[in-house]
């Protein structure tokens, strides 16, 4: 019998920066997802990227004077080696300078231009770079760009236009019949009332300002909006207009495009009708999700704030990260980012309620009955309740799971959990083997914790990609039957002679204080500094190892290639203040070229807010971050002190932030 399909896709990301954890989240949405498909026996497509041309992407490899190419390439590399430590499972990971989604685009681009879809005229308007979006002058809020704020700038050229404005009615038509298009419903009536009743205007779908972008073929010097670039990524990469065009037969249209907040009109108005226009069916959902923000506002490249993924994965766990992100906000709205939330979260729900119950259990088992739960069995009370909370849960996560409601889902879980652990008070197994007489009931009791525990295992799955084998590990399951997607909808599955063995704690409690003190030790400050490296620079006493070390730290020289770990730059101060609580710190919010950063800085006591707007100074951008009382601090400004005073280091001539120093 033939599978069901089913296509899911990330947004391609833009490679002009390290990916921060607010991206990894439609990503590890989008594979808990694909996974859970896949277990319930769809054929599944899961599709990424990379989105790498553009004007943005042109300037940055020439601020670092490489080709665009280079540049990408060393970015890609990054993304793809986070997405494997995220563990996602994608099936295809397309970017949009491989060869052949250049040249479907261009046969997209072709195809409409000789079917009169696109013409060409002239523009002018107002482009915002960060962004990669026009707009007329009436969309701009304050003369900036009405998404990110920042300066726009006015661009005239020849260009050529796809005919939006003639696909408005049935766009239209489409939405207002098709409810389940645009999900959640919240952005189907934005779209609806803030874009496509007020009116489209036909879109400028090429430039001629820069050439970092797929060539248009019949007209030289013209390169193809990025976005028309890469929308097309979700059928190029299953081959669309190529000669094998298999996998587009199989999986188009797309069952979800998972999509941020602020991209969703581009993926239910441009898209569609883009598609309409080459006379293809149309995806059957766009799902525009939240937005997680840090305390501070907005977690994105263009504004600062990035938090590593990296970072976090490897300190606090994969699945730790993955479930926190699910979790803690509903999948559609936007979420705050905090190490506090996170780590309480860890404690609370996985250390103490997931995890204590499989330890418990396991202990029980090994000290009651050396390992194995015998046959015999009495059944009693709170029995029942149990099992019916147990096995109706499969039911309800795969209700929610289907409508992208991942936090319902893990409530819903963590619900069987809790009912457990209260099975547990319930019955009170240490009290039942007390008595020889209760050895029957307390096996049932015990198998029964062993069986709610092997289906909550079961369906933490698609969420947790290494959690569950541990489980199994220490509840002695192998059984593929017994771990199968469906057997969590019946009880009594637990293998009869499962042989349990002790591990270790799959989720160890944090020391929420201990841990957020470290974080706030990762503190640099610039006097503080000094005297760190003062201690770090004499030689241990009993360093018997001291023939080993490295030259720079024998001689006290370092070389260049040391030297140029460092990444410094020019950064113009946009605005200080003071950080309630303290004399010491200033907040600064800085611009490094498109970048804007926020640094905290102890030189308070030195400086004014006053003083400090508008300066140019020396940021060390390549600073891991860290937080100073609460508040997020990306990079270091340098300055010379002595006892007595500080000089925060400035430039001698006009210079334009981003600048490198060497
Ligand atoms: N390249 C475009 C997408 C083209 S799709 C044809 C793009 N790239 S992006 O790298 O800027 O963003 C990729 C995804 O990450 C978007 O869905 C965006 O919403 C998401 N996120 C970026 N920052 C985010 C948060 N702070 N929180 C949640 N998601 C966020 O847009």
């Amino acid at each position: 019998m033939q599978k069901n399909t089913y296509y899911i896709t990330t947004p391609i990301y833009y490679p002009s920066d390290k990916l921060h954890i607010g991206h990894s989240y439609t990503t590890v949405a989008a594979d808990t997802i694909a996974r859970y498909k896949r277990l319930k026996g769809y054929d599944v497509m899961f599709l990424t990227g990379t989105d790498e041309h553009g004007q943005k992407i042109q300037r940055k490899a020439e601020e670092k004077g490489v080709t665009p190419q280079e540049y990408v390439d060393e970015i890609v590399a990054s993304i793809k080696e986070l997405w494997k430590l995220m563990k996602i499972t994608n099936d295809k990971f397309i970017r949009t300078t491989d060869d052949y989604h250049v040249k479907t685009v261009q046969k997209i681009f072709k195809k409409l231009y000789d079917q009169g879809d696109i013409y060409k005229s002239e523009y002018e308007g107002w482009y915002c770079t960060p962004c990669e979006s026009f707009w007329t002058k009436t969309q701009l809020v304050d003369g900036k760009c009405p998404d990110c704020g920042r300066e726009v700038e006015l661009t005239k050229e020849e260009s050529y236009f796809f005919r939006l404005s003639k696909y408005q009615d049935r766009l239209i038509k489409y939405i207002e019949e098709n409810p389940d298009f645009i999900q959640p419903v919240s952005r189907q009536n934005e779209m609806l009332n803030n874009f496509l009743r007020p009116g489209l205007e036909d879109l400028c779908v090429s430039r001629t300002t820069f050439n970092w972008g797929v060539p248009v073929t019949f007209d030289e010097g013209h390169v193809v909006y990025v976005w028309i670039d890469a929308l097309s990524n979700y059928i190029t990469a299953l081959g669309y207009m190529s000669e094998d065009d298999s996998d587009y037969k199989k999986y188009w249209p797309a069952d979800v495009h998972l999509v941020g907040k602020e991209i969703v009109r581009f993926h239910t108005i441009i898209w569609p009708a883009m598609l309409m226009a080459l006379g293809e069916p149309l995806p059957k959902q766009v799902f525009g999700h939240g937005w997680l923000l840090l305390e501070g506002g907005k977690m994105s490249k263009s504004k600062g704030n990035v938090v590593d993924p990296v970072i976090l994965v490897n300190k606090y766990g994969l699945d730790a990260i993955r479930y926190f992100l699910l979790r803690e906000v509903p999948f559609g709205s936007d979420g705050v980012f905090s190490n506090e939330a996170l780590i309480n979260r860890i404690n609370s729900d996985l250390a103490n309620d997931l995890g204590n119950l499989v330890s418990r259990t396991v202990a029980m088992i090994e000290k009651y009955f050396g390992g194995t739960v015998p046959k015999e069995r009495v059944s009693g009370d709170f029995d029942d309740d149990l099992k019916r909370t147990v096995i109706e849960t499969p039911g309800k996560v795969e209700e929610l799971l289907d409508k992208l409601q991942f936090s319902s889902a893990l409530t819903e879980i963590w619900k069987t959990i809790s009912r457990t652990n209260k099975y547990i008070d319930e019955t009170m197994p240490w009290v039942l083997a007390k008595d020889e007489s209760n050895k029957a009931r307390l096996a049932a009791v015990l198998y029964n914790l062993a069986e709610s525990i092997r289906v909550v295992s079961i369906l933490i799955q698609p969420f947790m990609p290494e959690t569950p084998a541990k489980i199994w590990e220490q509840l002695g399951i192998n059984d593929s039957d017994a771990l199968a997607w469906e057997s969590a909808k019946e009880w009594g599955r637990y293998p009869e002679n499962a042989r349990v063995k002790k591990g270790d704690a799959i989720f160890p409690r944090i020391d929420l204080k201990k841990e957020l003190e470290e974080l706030e030790k990762m503190t640099i400050q610039p006097d503080e500094s000094k005297t760190a490296d003062k201690k770090e620079s004499k030689p241990a006493p009993d360093n018997d190892n001291k023939e080993q070390a490295k030259p720079q730290e024998k001689d006290g020289f370092i070389t260049i290639d040391d030297f140029a770990k460092l990444d410094l730059r020019v950064a113009k101060v946009l605005e200080a203040e003071k950080v309630e609580g303290t004399d010491k710190l200033l907040k600064l919010k800085l611009e490094v070229g498109n970048e804007i950063r926020q640094v905290v800085s102890g030189i308070a006591k030195y400086y004014s807010p006053e003083d400090l707007k508008g300066k140019h100074v020396i940021l060390v951008a390549n600073l891991k971050p860290v937080k100073l009382r609460g508040i997020e601090s990306q990079g270091m400004i340098l300055a010379a002190s002595d006892d007595k005073d500080l000089a925060v280091l400035t430039l001698d001539k006009a210079m334009e932030s981003g600048v490198k120093v060497s």
